[in-house]
C-alpha cells in the first residue's frame, strides 16, 4: 500500500494581515521544532497580501512549513479584475492551493466546472490542488451526503490524468461542521472519506486511490485531531479557526 504522509493545513481565510501572519509562522516554527522530528507535512494558507512576506520568512529560516494559497483563477493572465493567476502563485513558491472551498462555492458562486478548470491549471503550474468537497446539513439529513461528495469529486477530476490524481489532496469538509464547533464523528468522517477514495478509484484507478491524500476539515481542534486522523482513510486535516493560533495549530500537528 502507498505510504501517505499526512498533510495538516491551516486555512486562515480572511484573517491575519502580513504582520500577524509573520508573527504566527514564527511562533509556529518555534513550536514545531526540527522538520526531521515531524511525522507530517504542514502548510499554511494565508491571504494573498501575506504570501510574499511568508515566502521570505519560510525560506530564510528554513521553516518546516509549506506555503499555501486559498484560491486562484485558472487563466495565466488577462482582464480578470481582482483575480490572481496560478503562475503568480507558483512564482512565490506556493505548493498547495485550496480549490472549491465551500465558502467560495456558496458565497462566490464557484461551480464544479470552475473547480475543475482550477485543478487543471494549478497542476499545469507544478502546484498541488487541495480540492474541497462536502455536504450541507439539509443534504446530510436527506441522506444525500455520499452522492453529493462523489459528484463533486468526479466533476473536479474531469480530464486529470490518473498519475496526477494520485498526487493531489482532497479535503472532505462537511459544511455544517465548518466554524460551528460541531465535528463529524470519527466514524462518519471516515465513512465519507472512504466514499471519496472509492470515487477516486472509479475515476482514476486503484493506484491513484491508494496514494491520493484525503483531509478532514470542520472544527478540527487539538482535542479531536488524534481520533480523526487515526482513521484509515483520513490523511490529515484542513483546519480553519484553530490554525489562527500557533499553539492550537501546533497542538493539532503534534496530536
Ligand atoms: P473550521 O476549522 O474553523 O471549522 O474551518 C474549517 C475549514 O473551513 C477549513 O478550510
Amino acid at each position: 500500500m502507498a505510504t501517505r504522509t499526512p498533510l495538516i493545513s491551516g486555512n486562515w481565510k480572511m484573517h491575519h494581515n502580513h504582520f500577524e501572519a509573520l508573527a504566527t509562522v514564527q511562533k509556529l516554527n518555534y513550536l514545531l521544532g526540527e522538520e526531521e522530528d515531524l511525522q507530517v507535512e504542514v502548510s499554511v494558507h494565508a491571504p494573498f497580501t501575506d504570501l510574499r512576506t511568508l515566502q521570505t520568512a519560510i525560506e530564510q529560516d528554513k521553516m518546516p512549513i509549506v506555503l499555501g494559497a486559498q484560491h486562484c483563477h485558472w487563466e495565466e493572465k488577462g482582464a480578470f479584475t481582482g483575480e490572481v493567476s496560478p503562475a503568480m502563485l507558483a512564482k512565490l513558491n506556493v505548493r498547495y492551493v485550496i480549490v472549491g472551498h465551500s465558502e467560495r462555492r456558496e458565497l462566490f458562486g464557484e461551480s464544479d466546472e470552475w473547480v475543475n478548470k482550477k485543478v487543471l491549471a494549478i497542476l499545469a503550474h507544478g502546484m498541488v490542488p487541495i480540492m474541497c468537497c462536502g455536504e450541507t446539513l439539509d443534504e446530510r439529513d436527506a441522506g444525500q451526503t455520499d452522492a453529493k461528495v462523489a459528484g463533486q469529486v468526479r466533476a473536479g477530476l474531469e480530464g486529470v490524468s490518473p498519475a496526477q490524481v494520485g498526487g493531489l489532496v482532497i479535503a472532505y469538509e462537511p459544511i455544517w461542521a465548518i466554524g460551528t464547533g460541531r465535528t463529524a464523528s470519527a466514524e462518519d468522517a471516515q465513512a465519507t472519506c472512504a466514499v471519496v477514495r472509492r470515487t477516486v478509484a472509479e475515476v482514476a484507478g486503484e493506484d491513484a486511490a491508494a496514494s491520493v491524500r484525503i483531509q478532514y476539515g470542520g472544527s478540527v481542534k487539538p482535542a479531536n485531531a488524534a481520533e480523526l486522523m487515526a482513521q484509515p482513510d483520513i490523511d490529515g486535516a484542513l483546519v480553519g479557526g484553530a490554525s489562527l493560533d500557533a499553539a492550537d495549530f501546533a497542538g493539532i500537528v503534534r496530536h
